[in-house]
């Protein structure tokens, strides 16, 4: 299926994986909307790489976890683009910290991010996607949506909601012509791994533009085969599941 002319809203767009898949959205012809983000550097050298290809790319920066941005920033991308067909809920955070040193309030933060801004501004998009002849959902999820692994309790948790968040949706909306996926990777080499473990190197681990490509096979079969998540991890390799 043709993703030209589309439009697709990415979250964590300057981050690792984000920036993979805009660029490989672009080179299918779609048009970028880097969703959220504090990091101008980051987004900026997203949207330079889009543009390079030849593609559109428009930043709204701001925190996920404001609702006011959320509520606000959607206005303003309606606004400025007209629709949205396919929204990427990317952005996310990781800490390799064990339960008990983990308090309520580094809880409640990746909650946040993780779980509750892909909720929330899923129900703000929601109804422009169900505009779409062609709407599409992806949340990244993770390998620790599906088990438990030490010192990432806050993490686990968030990432097995999300799942759920991910599983409720796709049945809801699916009659209404949305499809809804998860991607669960295992370590995928960006800043989060760096930042988390940095004695770790890319051997070993998948690259951000493999999970790229997956989101455009996702995008791209819209058939009777309806996929629900592609779980991604390299066979006796991995070093590290996050
Ligand atoms: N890397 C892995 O091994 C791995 C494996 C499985 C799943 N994942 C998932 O993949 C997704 C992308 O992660 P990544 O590996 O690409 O990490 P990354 O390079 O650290 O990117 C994370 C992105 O999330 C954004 N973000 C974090 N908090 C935010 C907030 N409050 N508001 C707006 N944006 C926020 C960051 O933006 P700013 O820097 O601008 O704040 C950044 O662009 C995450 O959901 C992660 O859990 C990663």
């Amino acid at each position: 299926m043709c993703l030209k002319n589309r439009t697709a809203m990415i979250t964590g767009g300057g981050g690792g994986i984000g920036s993979a898949i805009a660029e490989s959205l672009a080179k299918e012809g779609v048009k970028i909307i880097l969703f959220g983000g504090n990091n101008a550097e980051k987004l900026n050298a997203t949207k330079e790489k889009v543009e390079k290809l030849g593609g559109k790319c428009f930043i709204f920066a701001g925190n996920l976890t404001d609702d006011n941005f959320i509520e606000s920033g959607v206005e303003s991308v309606i606004k400025s683009v007209g629709g949205v067909d396919i929204l990427i809920n990317n952005a996310g955070m990781a800490i390799n910290q064990s339960f008990d040193k983990t308090p309520a309030e580094t809880f409640d933060k990746i909650m946040n991010i993780n779980v509750r801004a892909p909720y929330l501004l899923t129900q703000k998009v929601l109804p422009y996607l169900l505009k779409s002849d062609r709407a599409s959902i992806i949340n990244i999820a993770s390998v620790v949506s599906h088990a438990g692994y030490p010192n990432q309790s806050a993490y686990v948790a968030s990432k097995h909601a999300l799942l759920g968040f991910t599983k409720s949706l796709a049945a809801e909306v699916y009659e209404k012509g949305v499809r809804v996926h998860a991607i669960s990777p295992g370590g995928v080499y960006t800043d989060m791994v760096k930042v988390s473990r940095p004695d770790l190197t890319p051997d070993g681990m998948i690259m951000p533009e493999e999970i790229a490509d997956i989101v455009c096979f996702l995008l791209k079969n819209r058939g009777n085969a309806v996929i629900d998540e592609i779980i991604v991890h390299r066979l006796n390799k991995q070093p590290f599941l996050v």
